[in-house]
């Protein structure tokens, strides 16, 4: 928005050190060209701090004590979380179909985790949750779901369960019958499904918050690498690929790939849908 770079100013030399400290912290990459997409997002949370420059605003995330609050605003105002129910199926389908019955063949009496990993408000991991439902997965074996991302307000709302209209562009109409119930012009997610899935705020850039949970043999990270750099996604695979049992199997984005930037994994198709295996 032109008011706000026309007012705060946004000199190359500040960009830079926000944008590379953006970078370094969040994975999140903002090219020279992209620098107006940037300024609107951050803005309104320099002015809400009072400050008439981003060199300032730059000083307090880099440096003041209390910039962990100030880096979860940061967070909340970069994150698209462009997502909605039923999203990319072939991949879930090759979960369901393929990769969970081959685990319990394996390992009968180990449970499976699947974590995904930027799940925005939840849609992804509750049609997992759905989907393994819909197959009766529950009832036979242990499975966990595990969902995270690094926008606190995502899982908030993601915890809250209330899901608006967008959401269910794919989903067919039985399946949001039965898992949901209309309150208020929204839909409220039934609780049984919501507590399939255990939600918690973790950034993949910072290696201590992800190296618990990228201990899942699957693991869906989905339409997140397209804002990430090729550094950044390089980092992130690899620590999937260090943490990640064997055979493990990841799942990204119909957009993206990761051919160029790993050999630590295959990629193969699965039941009909292109996974990268870790073998
Ligand atoms: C477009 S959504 C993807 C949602 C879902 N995976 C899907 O495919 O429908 C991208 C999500 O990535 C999250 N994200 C961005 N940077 C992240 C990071 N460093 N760590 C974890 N999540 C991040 C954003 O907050 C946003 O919710």
């Amino acid at each position: 928005m032109p008011f706000y770079t026309d007012t705060l100013g946004l000199p190359d030399s500040a960009f830079g050190l926000l944008r590379d400290l953006i970078h370094e912290r969040t994975g999140l990459f903002y090219e020279n060209g992209k620098c107006d997409i940037l300024t609107d997002k951050l803005s309104p949370l320099v002015i809400e701090r009072g400050f008439n420059s981003f060199l300032d605003y730059y000083y307090l995330l880099k440096y003041d004590a209390q910039a962990g609050d100030e880096w979860r605003r940061v967070m909340d105002a970069l994150s698209v979380q462009e997502t909605y129910f039923w999203r990319e199926m072939d991949q879930v389908r090759a979960l369901v179909e393929v990769i969970v019955p081959q685990h319990f063949s394996t390992f009968r009496a180990g449970p499976l985790r699947i974590w995904s990993a930027a799940c925005a408000t939840g849609e992804e991991p509750l049609t997992i949750a759905m989907a393994l439902n819909e197959a009766g997965w529950f009832d036979r074996a242990p499975i966990e779901i595990v969902a995270s991302d690094a926008s606190a307000g995502a899982i908030d709302k993601a915890r809250r369960g209330l899901y608006r209209e967008r959401s269910f562009r794919s989903l067919a109409p039985p399946l949001r019958a039965k898992y949901f119930t209309e309150e208020r012009g929204a839909w409220r997610v039934a609780p049984a499904l919501q507590a399939r899935v255990k939600w918690a705020v973790a950034n993949l850039a910072v290696e201590a918050e992800v190296a618990p949970l990228a201990t899942a043999p699957v693991i869906f990270c989905r339409n997140v690498f397209i804002y990430f750099s090729a550094d950044s996604i390089r980092k992130v695979v690899s620590l999937f690929s260090r943490r990640m049992p064997t055979p493990g199997h990841l799942f990204i984005g119909a957009a993206e790939s990761l051919l160029r930037l790993t050999t630590d994994f295959d990629f193969q198709e699965v039941g009909g849908a292109f996974v990268y295996i870790k073998h």
